[in-house]
């Protein structure tokens, strides 16, 4: 059965340049929104601009233009910023939208006829920044927690909405609704806050004060607040009262946000809709904050990252996969252009684009780049018998998704491809390819290598849409609508025969850092040198771990290289004889050595240090005084691996 899907950004404020948060925030709204259409489900996605209030005031005068042609341009920058980064939504809204304004008078009028807003003489603490009166109990030392100034004592007759009255029954609410705000902990930070007397909110200012915002239709004389204005965008985009799509869409409505603004989202906003006699939104989703080296990201700091810039520098599927993969949703990340190089290399160049170079190459080598015909009973005897683990991959990918868990349905998809590069290297297609006998199970083993590859292509269109569709092409897919729909792929089934194939080609080349620190390569070889400050690395599956060829040695001789004052040339037997160059010598004395174990990676690519070929690495922790050898605590038979 079809039910609607309606999600929507908060409509960002056009004080600044689009920067990489509001990019997260939207792209999320868009990788959600294309995997609910992959369900079959109709979609609206909405975003766009927030573009009253005294904040835009005074950025439109500092660049010396009047407030309405400095939020044409400023949105303009937002509107356009979305289809570069593939981001679709289905509609743009602007504050300043004629239908937006009658839509914000017409709820002030029945909430106003309703008797929840009186006129009152009040004073208070005012942060010109935040636009806001702060309690004495919001400050902190005596400052507005944003800005870090104390706020000024004005006093001001406004206009008042009667939030107070409405503080039971959201409590209720949002106790009855577990999920009405997700995850848990901003649940638990909206109901504590309750705790505490709801006062009222002032949502008018005086407009010999702030010009530029939509005016009180019960009283000229005063514009309405921001945040009464801007929240009322979510209905006002679908056209509320009337309106097929409000009918249609609003009862299915998820509002996406930073913690930053929990609080007018989980509070003031179901209280207004409440007094307006409007049905409560479904569910608030609040994710977490993108830090740059460990700080905020602000035009101050002069550490915004562009998200045009990344684009263009390591591409659009990339930065997007980058930016789903990394954060955990709802928890704070922080952003570098190393992590996202590293998982650039390793998750994309090697994991994925790998295996489809790999598999397609065969297929055009041993198959002329056509689909064969397996019947049943080969498929069942040679196929690599995926069925299972493909379709977990999709229910897992399924659930992750649906709770805005990218990060898991990721890792879901990266687990099924790093078993089919396994099931490459295990069924060795080349070995079969070469004996007429074994051509039944070749076919077999491409064919069910290219249906995994097919899954994995459909996957992955919600995250990285340009990639999805390139894979389609080079799986000859291009006409088939089962591809992107979710149902199709749990059916698992067979790779359409005679299917033609496109060519092979990279689908991600691999990168090199901007601002890369030095890579292993160049600290002293053979062992680490130098004492590191352990940096958090990203993530990496067992399969990677598994890569490494990791085993306990016995230095069977040791001698200094000449005019090498740093190394030592060891003999060691880790299961065989090897010649290792370790950056060791300023710290172990070449005797000390010999008959200790030591454990190596043995799977090094060789390197020639001073003239001899290095087979292998010692492990060394970064000690103080320079490196210590890592060895097993009681001596075990050279070459034991190690797990
Ligand atoms: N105009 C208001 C929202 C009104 S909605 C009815 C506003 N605008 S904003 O331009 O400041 O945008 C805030 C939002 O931008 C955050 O909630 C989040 O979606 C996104 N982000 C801004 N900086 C961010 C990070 N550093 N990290 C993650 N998201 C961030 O508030």
């Amino acid at each position: 059965m079809s039910m609607a899907f309606y999600i929507t950004t908060p409509i960002y404020y056009v004080n600044a340049r689009p920067h990489l948060g509001h990019a997260y925030t939207t792209l999320v709204a868009d990788a959600a929104s294309r995997f609910q259409r992959m369900r079959g489900e109709r979609v609206f996605f909405l975003t766009g601009t927030d573009e009253h209030g005294d904040k835009i005031v005074r950025a439109a005068r500092k660049e010396g233009l009047s407030p309405r042609e400095y939020v044409d341009r400023v949105s303009r920058l937002f509107r356009e910023l979305w289809p570069e980064l593939a981001i679709a939504p289905d509609r743009f809204i602007r504050t300043t939208d004629p239908g937006h304004q009658a839509v914000v008078a017409r709820v002030l009028s029945r909430i106003h006829e309703a008797g929840d807003i009186y006129f009152s003489e009040y004073e208070g603490l005012y942060c010109f920044g935040c636009e806001r009166f702060y309690t004495e109990r919001e400050l902190v030392e005596g400052r507005c927690p944003d800005h870090r100034v104390a706020p000024e004592r004005i006093r001001e007759a406004n206009y008042f909405f009667r939030m107070s009255r409405y503080q039971d029954w959201l409590v209720d609410h949002i106790r009855r609704h577990p999920d009405f705000i997700r995850p848990e902990r901003y649940r638990n930070e909206v109901l504590a806050f309750l705790r505490e007397p709801l006062e009222d909110l002032c949502i008018s200012r005086p407009r010999s004060r702030l010009d530029w915002g939509i005016p009180l239709p019960f009283d000229e004389r005063y514009v309405t607040y921001v945040w009464f204005d801007a929240l009322l965008n979510y209905v006002s985009a679908l056209g509320w009262p009337e309106g097929e799509l409000f009918a249609a869409f609003w009862p299915a409505a998820r509002h996406l946000i930073a913690k930053d603004i929990l609080k007018p989202h989980a509070i003031y906003w179901p209280c207004m809709l409440r007094a307006a006699g409007i049905p409560l939104f479904r569910h608030l989703h609040v994710h977490g904050y993108w830090k740059v080296e460990e700080g905020k990201m602000s035009k101050s700091l002069g550490n915004v990252v562009e998200p045009l810039a990344l684009k263009d520098r390591y591409g659009l599927d990339a930065f997007r996969y980058f930016l789903l993969r990394e954060m955990a949703f709802g928890v704070d990340a922080s952003f570098s252009e190393e992590a996202l190089v590293q998982r650039l290399n390793a998750d994309l160049a090697n994991d994925l684009g790998n295996l489809f170079s790999r598999v397609l190459t065969m297929a055009w080598k041993y198959m002329d780049g056509v689909v064969p015909a397996v019947d049943p009973e080969t498929a069942r005897q040679y196929g690599l018998g995926l069925g299972p683990e493909a379709v977990r991959t999709v229910l897992e990918y399924e659930r992750a998704m649906e709770a805005f868990e990218f990060h898991r349905a990721l890792a879901a998809v990266w687990e099924f491809v790093g078993r089919l590069n396994k099931a490459v290297d295990l069924s060795a297609p080349w070995e079969l390819a070469k004996k007429k006998s074994t051509r039944p199970q070749l076919e077999a083993v491409l064919a069910s290598l290219l249906k995994g590859m097919r899954l994995v292509a459909g996957l992955l269109h919600p995250v990285m849409p340009h990639t999805s569709a390139r894979m389609q092409a080079q799986l000859g897919l291009e006409a088939d609508p089962r591809f992107t729909n979710l149902e199709d792929m749990k059916l698992w089934q067979p790779f359409p025969a005679g299917t033609r194939l496109g060519k092979a080609s990279a689908l991600f080349p691999r990168v090199e850092p901007a601002t890369a620190e030095p890579g292993p390569e160049a600290a002293a070889p053979g062992a680490a040198a130098a004492p590191e400050t352990p940096t958090r690395k990203p993530e990496v599956g067992i399969e990677e771990f598994l890569k490494l060829d990791l085993r306990a040695a016995t230095v069977l001789a040791a001698e200094p290289l000449p005019k090498a004052k740093k190394l030592l040339k060891l003999e060691i037997d880790c299961g065989e004889r090897r010649t290792i160059v370790a950056g060791i010598a300023e710290h172990y004395r070449p005797e000390e050595l010999v008959g200790r174990q030591v454990i190596v990676i043995a799977n090094l690519k060789p390197a020639k240090l001073m003239g001899v070929v290095s087979q292998g690495m010692l492990l060394a922790a970064g000690g103080e005084a320079g490196p210590v050898l890592v060895a097993p605590v009681k001596p075990v038979p050279p070459g034991s691996a190690l797990k």
